[in-house]
């Protein structure tokens, strides 16, 4: 038989990216071989993403430009799936603008692709079919995972947070565990397979709450997972300051696989917008909480995301934000600006931002986090870290790329083996790294001969 090709364009997260290796093995284990070049493909799927407009408007965008595929090739089976398709706005438009869309499907009923694609072609007509919400949760599908050395392995799902400005809750639904013998099989899988790094996976790690008497909260995975033999590195995302716990720092301190860096996103430093956004912690209890972090591991790196121009945001709120940022001292943060999302609390705020003042604080934003950044990373040079390698750097050759423990971005020159050549490295190696050189976003440095 003809050999039939896949491609999947994935938006958004990580949680997306994670769901696209679902995608892609059930393709595969259907015949189907991944092609990187859209106009081969027979299968072409969108993973799409709704947290904030610029997302929607590059989903509606590409699919003008898959029309136009579709024309050429009239036999192409296109479908759509994702935190998009949750929504009862999004299927509408679909329905009426692009009703030549042959699979629609969400985020609750993933694993229905190859039946949906099997009725597409039995019963000749259009399959739309989304869950409104989760049946519980799915085990057992076939994933083809992106990278050899590193993996995400999902330890929830959903999320009940209800923050105002976030439409998670709704395209995610509730919370929801995996059992702990699921994730140990599969981490102890990825392992035999040369997976080295793993990150897990949840909106919120710190509501991890599985049906087990030994492993009952986040802590405790932690530590089971700790105990993977083989397995060199552990990190996870994202962390809900309001929810972290006591029993995580500890972890910190316990299980010497656990990367010495955290994803705190603070979303706002004024505790008046903290409350309006229901964040449920004030900037006061935040910094403490940091405080209480860096006392127990001296060497963490914290990361966070920022949202600027919140409905109602004053000068004086954002002073707070800046404030807190230089109090914090982040290694790096993810800023945003505030983004309408239909159906949240937020959206229906009457003190929306303009976007003229939205982008003139954003661009302050920027500043500070970058030179704070850019200090963090000088003050590594001369320090020497183990680094997982991820390859040959895609920029600059002859050198190779990775990261630190604490989640740095370090480009580096192999070592010189005894004839005088470097060494190669392949990804997956551990290899210890002096730091030479730093910038912004990144370090630079060179393998240490050992
Ligand atoms: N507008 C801007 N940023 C948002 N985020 C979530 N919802 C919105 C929104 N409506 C940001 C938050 C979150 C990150 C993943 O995306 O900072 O932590
Ligand atoms: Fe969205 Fe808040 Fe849930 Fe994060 S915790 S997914 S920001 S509702």
């Amino acid at each position: 038989m003809e050999q039939k090709f896949f491609y999947i364009l994935t938006f958004g997260c990580q949680m997306n990216e994670r769901d696209s290796e679902t995608l892609a093995g059930m393709l595969e284990e259907r015949g189907y071989a991944r092609t990187e070049d859209r106009a081969q493909a027979d299968v072409l799927l969108i993973n799409t993403c709704s947290v904030r407009e610029n997302a929607d408007k590059k989903f509606f965008g590409t699919l003008g430009l898959i029309k136009k595929l579709k024309e050429n090739k009239p036999a192409l089976v296109v479908g759509v799936c994702g935190c998009m398709m949750q929504q009862q706005h999004i299927i509408d438009t679909i329905k009426s603008k692009y009703s030549w869309v042959d699979i629609v499907f969400g985020t609750h009923n993933l694993h229905r692709l190859p039946q949906l694609l099997d009725n597409l072609i039995a019963e000749k007509k259009k399959q739309r079919e989304v869950w409104p919400e989760h049946h519980g949760i799915e085990e057992g599908l076939p994933a083809h995972r992106q990278h050899s050395f590193k993996a995400y392995v999902n330890i929830m799902y959903g999320c009940n947070n209800f923050c105002t400005y976030c439409i998670v809750p709704y395209t995610r639904g509730r919370e929801r565990s995996r059992m702990p013998e699921e994730i140990l099989k599969e981490v102890q899988g990825l392992v035999a397979s040369g997976v080295k790094e793993i990150t897990l996976l949840g909106q919120n790690v710190n509501s991890y709450r599985p049906e087990s008497a030994e492993v009952p909260d986040f802590p405790a995975l932690l530590r089971l997972l700790n105990g993977v033999e083989g397995l060199q590195r552990i990190r996870f995302m994202t962390s809900h300051p309001k929810d972290l716990s006591e029993g995580l720092i500890q972890a910190y301190k316990d299980c010497e696989k656990l990367c010495p860096h955290i994803h705190l996103p603070v979303q706002s430093g004024s505790s008046a917008v903290l409350k309006r956004m229901n964040r449920r912690y004030t900037k006061e209890q935040y910094i403490d909480l940091v405080g209480r972090l860096r006392e127990a591991v001296p060497n963490i790196a914290i990361s966070t995301d920022i949202i600027v121009g919140f409905p109602g945001e004053t000068e004086e709120d954002f002073l707070e934000t800046l404030d807190l940022v230089n109090k914090v001292q982040y290694d790096s943060a993810f800023t945003f600006l505030y983004s309408v999302r239909k159906g949240t609390p937020a959206a229906e705020y009457e003190d929306q931002i303009p976007e003229e003042v939205k982008h003139e604080r954003f661009d302050r934003l920027v500043e500070a986090v970058n030179t704070i950044s850019a200090e963090k990373n000088r003050r590594k040079v001369g320090q020497t870290e183990w680094v997982l390698c991820e390859g040959e750097s895609k920029t600059d050759a002859g050198l190779f790329t990775g990261r630190t423990p604490d989640h740095k971005l370090i480009n580096f020159l192999p070592a010189a083996g005894p004839d005088g050549q470097p060494i190669s490295l392949k990804e997956g190696d551990l290899v210890q790294v002096e730091v030479t050189s730093s910038n912004t976003f990144s370090l630079v440095g060179k393998a240490v001969t050992l």
